[in-house]
């Protein structure tokens, strides 16, 4: 049966990438964005783009239409928000008759976690297995572009300032995370399983300090900030009010060993092993 993949998020930095990867492998991909001019070059290669917006049913019900399945990647919302959005594009995909939707976790998505946004995430695991739908989940590990992004500013500071204690992350690519995502997409065998994408190694932050180090040649040490300067770190005027608290529990989850977990997930369903962070940064700045 041919496909027709309808990916949410599609002008985001993820999004984007899984298209690229479904593209690449000749399925016909419906591009969702709430700016259709941020998909163009997704068109331009063959996407059909429609307009998608988390907060408006309808359109989302119209540009499901014709989809056998619809990756599902959450918004940056606060959580009740994201709850809302999630259960109206869940019903949605239901009314365009979706046969499988494939939903973008995160890996502290428990009840134990220090995340302050995991609860959204147990809420949306919960109703796509409750969808009716055929589905698959794939809990992302923490990726690693934007600590690869922030590299020039951890080098001018000399530091690391991460409030995540002695806690190990096995760091993962975008890239990984987006091909793997859309195999679960294309994989019947994927139905009904939940994925765990991690990085190849969990490393501490003295480790990576070290990495940054030796990739740049500058001195990097870790010395991690208290959660409160974190937080006031992450302050944006664009950003949502929540979110700097939400970050500083983010290395609070990461400092209880939430991100502590090195799966074979991504080859299993790629086909090939996961770029570690020494081989990312050198590739970036060697
Ligand atoms: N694993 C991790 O380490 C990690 C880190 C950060 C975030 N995340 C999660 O992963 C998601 C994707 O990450 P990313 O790197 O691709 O982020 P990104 O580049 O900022 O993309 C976010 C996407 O969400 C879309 N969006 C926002 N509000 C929307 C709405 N109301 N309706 C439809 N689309 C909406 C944006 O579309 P517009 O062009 O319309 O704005 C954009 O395409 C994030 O949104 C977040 O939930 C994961």
């Amino acid at each position: 049966m041919t496909r027709k993949v309808f990916v949410s998020g599609a002008s985001g930095a993820l999004g984007g990438r899984i298209a690229g990867h479904l593209l690449d492998a000749d399925v016909a991909v419906v591009a969702g964005a709430r700016r259709l001019e941020r998909i163009e070059p997704l068109r331009v290669r063959g996407a059909e783009a429609r307009r998608f917006d988390y907060d408006d049913p309808t359109l989302m019900r119209i540009a499901f239409e014709g989809c056998d399945t619809a990756i599902l990647i959450p918004t940056f919302a606060p959580v009740v928000d994201r709850v809302r959005q999630h259960f109206d594009a869940l019903t949605a995909a239901r009314e365009a008759s979706v046969r499988k939707v494939v939903f973008a976790s995160f890996l502290p998505a428990t009840p134990e976690s220090h995340f302050t946004v995991s609860p959204f995430m147990l809420f949306a695991e919960a109703t796509v297995r409750q969808s009716g739908m055929a589905w698959a989940i794939l809990r992302d590990g923490l990726y690693l572009d934007p600590l690869a992004d922030w590299v020039p500013e951890i080098v001018s500071m000399g530091r690391i300032p991460y409030p995540a204690g002695e806690g190990r992350v096995a760091y993962v690519t975008r890239d990984d995370l987006a091909e793997a995502i859309a195999q679960a997409a294309l994989s019947d065998a994927a139905n009904g399983r939940l994925y765990r994408l991690t990085g190849p190694k969990a490393q501490g932050f003295v480790e990576i300090a070290g990495i940054i180090s030796d990739v740049t040649g500058k001195p990097v040490l870790y010395d991690p900030m208290s959660e409160q300067d974190f937080a006031r770190l992450c302050e944006e005027p664009e950003a949502p009010d929540y979110l700097p608290t939400a970050l500083a529990s983010l290395y609070r989850a990461v400092a209880a060993g939430e991100f502590d977990l090195v799966t074979d997930d991504i080859e299993t369903l790629t086909g090939r092993a996961p770029e570690d962070v020494e081989s990312y940064l050198k590739r970036k700045y060697g």
